[in-house]
Formats: structure tokens, C-alpha cells, sequence
């Protein structure tokens, strides 16, 4: 299915510098510096390259916690099952299997490394309840600063290795595409660093493995949960270097996004699930809780129904967004249990503990995302993916609230135990990159094109789609593609490029999903059809052109 040319490279300088590693870490998110303490020691040297600073990533901004079997009567047969239901049939089983088992002691872990979770007064670390769990399996940290919390630690525990020679941290660096060998294996960046002296403008970082923690593409949508620098650049430059990215069209919106009107743009004020966790209900204009009847669960419903029904109920009472109510819950309690969002909310003006708060879905999660096996690998030798960039299996078609994190913390240590053993073996021997090709197409979109970009994914891949949508959006896109001025070679170009390139590949998966599941809507096929579409959507780029292919049945496409 498709040929929509994609090119090799994005328009760049060359490079003025260069530097090598043994192993290349590009974010600093949950996973990447999970990934990055991991390997220091194990190999003799690693790089950490983040696009501005350490914190500025998603992590930082999660809110709910992290999911872990962790109290004694839970088990992760239980998460695992919580897991594959949310993922509407296209979780990968084992993958699940992994993240429930290993999950639990890679918290106690993180703990060990400093990260303070809420605790009870006895001392054991408290836990709450999230959409699509049956159990209390939350861990969260300063009521509902949990990502901000973990990203302390993680920081802190690399500035106490700071002065290690075998780890090296770049900031303010953007990775702009992968560098292969002859044989097409993965051996460095080229990246672009706003630094002073010898490492300033593009340059090439070699390693022998390079492994993508960049985080989702939020800022492929006018309004996301996500942070500025959520633009698909890992996603994106994978998916140029030919490897497989899947499960693209399985966007999570989120349900409750703060509503600040039809203008507001670009990263908006999440309010927690655990919100409803802890009892917060959904109620329309007319004050009526709309959840009950919808699913067994109610409000705590999975993620994907609870979005699906917001969007019912403002298209049939023509609302531009529902409402939640907390009142209830009380001053005291809301202070205490959800301090960032009771202070967002007020200087907004909004009080959760006397007034209701308007909400509506926005984009908060990729589900689908660069293809890895167990161990992190993707399809092209040298590459690994981790967290959000990547598409392990576990997450299906829609992520079960707040597996994010544990993905992120699980597999990252897989990838540094993966790498370690292949490195220490031999394996994956330095190389050189090969001499690019005359015939490789190089591509740069304007950076003044990004609102474009977003209001065509907006309109036609957005929570609910179409054939007649998804189509347009597909047309938009590759007009602006098409285009051949030579638009100034800055950031924004390089991430409106990537945003471009993704939002092309995600609107093909969601045009040819002709059936309704998880994180996908479309109007037109508004069930879910299992005779036809219990399987996943792959990309790749092959021969300039974007191939999209299907693999039918349930397991993923190992
Ligand atoms: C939330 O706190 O509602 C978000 C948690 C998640 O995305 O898993």
C-alpha cells in the first residue's frame, strides 16, 4: 500500500566536528537516562545527547505515577491483563509479560537511586488507581509531580557520575538524521549543537550503537499535552534510515485536557486521571455524569472509551468540551494530593475544590512508534528504540494509564544489558559511515509551515477520522512536501520536516484502518472489526518511497 516518497535526509551543513562513542543516547527522558547510567561502566564510553536540557522532555511533565504490581495483593498477572484489555486485542503478549514481571524490582531500583514516592504513614510507598485498572497500582511522587520527581533522581544520579570520562552529556543538541555503514547498520548522528567552541553547529557523533529515547510527536497536533520539544525527531529519523515504525495510527488522546478555547495552541494543562482515580467524575452542560451506562467502569473506564465518549457527548449537545467535577474531593485533600494541578488550574481561574473544570481530549501519547524486540533492537543492526519513540508491543492500540514510565524504566535497562553483552562480544565492530549517495533525495521543509502541518493533522487524523479526512490530510501533507524552494536550514525547519514526514506516515496508517479501535476513531467504520483488522500497520521506507504493509492476526510482527 502507498508510495509516498519520504526523502533519505533532511537539508543540513556539513558536519564541522565530530566525536565517537562506544554507544550514542539521544534523550533524557525517563528512558534514555535510564539507558545511559545503565551503560556507563559496562562500556567504555557513552554519549547522552539531549535537544535542549536535561529535563525539558516528557518525563518531567507526568502527572499520574508509574504502574507497578507492587502491593501484595496485586500480581502482574493481574497489570498484564489490565494491559492487554486496553490494548484492544494488538498488545504483544510477551512484551506485557516483560514489562508486568520486570516492572516492580526496576521501581524498587529507581527508589534505591533516590526517587521518593508518596508513602502511607507506616512507610509503604501509597498507591492509586488510574483508568482501566482494577487494582491500586499507582506509584506517584509530590501528589502529581511523579515525572518531575523521577527526572530529579535520574539527574541527579548522573551528576554524582559527572566527572567520569566514560560519560559524555550533550545539550542543546538535535539530532538531525542516522549515519549507516556500507551495509546499512546504524553508526552515529549527525546532530546539531547551539554550543560554544569546538562542538557548535552540525556535527557527526559515531558509535557503535545508537539508541532513540526522544520521546512522541505531540507537537504534530495544534494542542497536545505534550512539552515543545515533542517533534517526532527520533521517529522521524529512523523512519528516513529505513527502519520499520508500527502501530503509527494509535495516537492516546487524552481525555481530560484543560479546555482553554478553540485558539489555544500548542502544549496545554493536563489534568491527572488519578483525579478520577480519587472520585472526580465526568458531567455535561446540563450537570449529568454520562460515563455510567457507557462502560462497567464508569469514569475509570480505559482511556480510549472515556475519549470516545467525551467527543459523543460534545457532538451531541454541541459543547465545545465537558466538564470535570472534583468539588467533592474537598480543599484540603485536593491541595495535598494534587498540588500542580490545583495551582495551574487557579492561576488559569479556575478552583477545583468549588468549581467545575472544563476538559476536553487532546493528543497525549504515540502508542506506535519506531519497531523494537524484546531487547530494545529494531530492524536496522546498530539501532535501538526506547519509551515513546519506540513500538515494543506493549501498549497495543491504545496505552494503559501510566505504563509509559514503566516502559521507559523496563526496557531501557534490557537495551543497556543487550548492548553490554553485544559490545563486550564483539559484536557491532566500529564502522564507518558510507558515502551518501548522489541519488538519495534530501528534503527540508519551512519552519513557517508548521501551523499547516498541524492543522492538517488536526483536522483529518485527529480523535475522530475519516476516509474523506485522513485523504485531505494525506494531500495537504504531500503538497507541502512536494514543494522545491530551499527554506533556510534551521531547528524549526528540521523539526516542522519531521512532524511533516510522521504526520504522513501516521495519516496513511489511519486512511487504511478502515475499522474503529483503541486510540483510532473513524467515523465512517465506527466498530471494531476484528475479521479484518485484528493486526498491526508497518512502515518503511524503501527505494525513496514510504511502503505501508499489514500483517494480519493478533501477535505482533516479530
Ligand atoms: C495522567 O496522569 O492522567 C497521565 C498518566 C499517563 O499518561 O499514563
Amino acid at each position: 500500500m502507498t508510495g509516498l516518497p519520504i526523502p533519505r535526509w533532511l537539508r543540513a551543513g556539513k558536519p564541522g566536528w565530530t566525536t565517537s562513542a562506544d554507544v550514542i543516547v539521544v534523550g533524557s527522558g525517563i528512558a534514555g537516562l535510564t539507558c545511559a547510567l545503565r551503560l556507563r561502566g559496562q562500556v567504555d564510553k557513552v554519549l547522552l545527547v539531549t535537544k535542549t536540557v536535561l529535563s525539558a522532555g516528557s518525563t518531567e511533565w507526568a502527572q499520574g505515577g508509574i504502574a507497578a504490581a507492587l502491593d501484595p495483593e496485586d500480581s502482574p498477572e493481574d497489570h498484564l491483563h489490565d494491559t492487554l484489555v486496553a490494548g484492544a486485542g494488538l498488545c504483544d503478549e510477551e512484551a506485557v509479560r516483560v514489562l508486568v514481571t520486570e516492572g516492580p524490582q526496576r521501581v524498587r531500583e529507581l527508589v534505591d537511586l533516590g526517587a521518593r514516592f508518596d508513602r502511607a504513614p507506616g512507610g509503604d510507598i501509597l498507591l492509586t488507581r488510574e483508568g482501566g485498572h482494577h487494582r491500586d497500582r499507582i506509584a506517584h511522587a509530590g501528589g502529581d509531580a511523579t515525572g518531575a520527581e523521577i527526572s530529579r533522581a535520574l539527574i541527579e544520579a548522573l551528576d554524582r557520575v559527572a566527572q567520569d570520562p566514560g560519560i559524555e552529556v550533550i545539550e542543546h543538541a538535535l539530532v538531525v538524521d542516522l549515519l549507516q555503514d556500507e551495509s546499512d547498520r546504524v553508526c552515529g548522528v549527525t546532530l546539531h549543537v547551539i554550543g560554544e567552541g569546538a562542538q557548535d553547529g552540525v556535527g557527526a557523533a559515531y558509535g557503535r550503537a545508537v539508541v532513540l529515547a526522544t520521546g512522541g510527536l505531540g507537537q504534530i497536533y495544534a494542542s497536545t499535552t505534550n512539552p515543545p520539544v515533542a517533534t517526532g525527531d527520533g521517529m522521524a529519523a529512523a523512519l528516513r534510515a529505513g527502519a520499520r515504525l508500527t502501530d503509527l495510527e494509535f495516537v492516546q488522546f487524552h481525555p481530560t485536557v484543560m479546555y482553554l478555547g478553540d485558539g489555544a495552541h500548542g502544549q496545554q494543562p493536563l489534568i491527572s486521571e488519578a483525579v478520577r482515580g480519587e472520585g472526580a467524575v465526568l458531567v455535561d452542560d446540563a450537570g449529568v455524569r454520562f460515563m455510567q451506562g457507557v462502560h462497567p467502569m464508569a469514569d475509570l473506564a480505559p482511556r480510549d472509551v472515556v475519549a470516545r465518549a467525551i467527543v459523543a457527548r460534545m457532538r451531541d449537545t454541541g459543547a465545545r468540551h465537558v466538564w470535570l467535577d472534583a468539588r467533592h474531593l474537598g480543599q484540603e485533600f485536593l491541595a495535598r494530593r494534587f498540588p500542580s494541578i490545583v495551582a495551574r488550574s487557579r492561576e488559569l481561574g479556575f478552583d477545583p475544590a468549588t468549581q467545575l473544570i472544563p476538559v476536553a481530549p487532546a493528543q497525549h501519547y504515540a502508542s506506535g512508534g519506531v519497531w523494537t524486540d524484546l531487547n530494545g533492537r529494531s530492524t536496522l543492526d546498530g539501532l535501538y528504540a526506547c519509551g515513546e519513540t519506540a513500538c515494543t508491543g506493549v501498549h497495543g492500540a491504545n496505552r494503559l494509564a501510566s505504563n509509559s514510565l514503566l516502559e521507559g524504566l523496563v526496557f531501557a535497562d534490557r537495551i543497556a544489558e543487550d548492548i553490554a553483552r553485544r559490545l563486550a562480544a564483539g559484536e557491532l565492530p566500529p564502522s564507518a559511515p558510507a558515502r551518501r549517495r548522489g541519488s538519495e533525495a534530501v528534503g527540508l521543509l519551512d519552519e513557517r509551515l508548521r501551523g499547516e502541518v498541524q492543522r492538517a493533522m488536526t483536522d483529518g487524523s485527529g480523535p475522530v477520522r475519516s476516509a474523506e479526512s485522513t485523504a485531505h490530510t494525506q494531500q495537504v501533507l504531500g503538497a507541502l512536501l512536494a514543494h522545491d524552494e530551499l527554506p533556510a536550514v534551521t531547528t524549526g525547519a528540521w523539526e516542522t520536516s519531521n512532524l511533516a514526514h510522521l504526520g504522513l506516515a501516521l495519516t496513511a496508517a489511519a486512511h487504511a484502518r478502515e475499522e474503529t479501535r483503541g486510540g483510532h476513531e473513524r467515523a465512517d467504520f465506527p466498530t471494531q472489526d476484528d475479521p479484518h483488522w485484528l493486526g498491526h500497520l508497518s512502515h518503511v521506507r524503501a527505494g525513496g518511497d514510504l511502503h505501508l504493509t499489514y500483517r494480519p492476526g493478533k501477535g505482533f510482527p516479530r
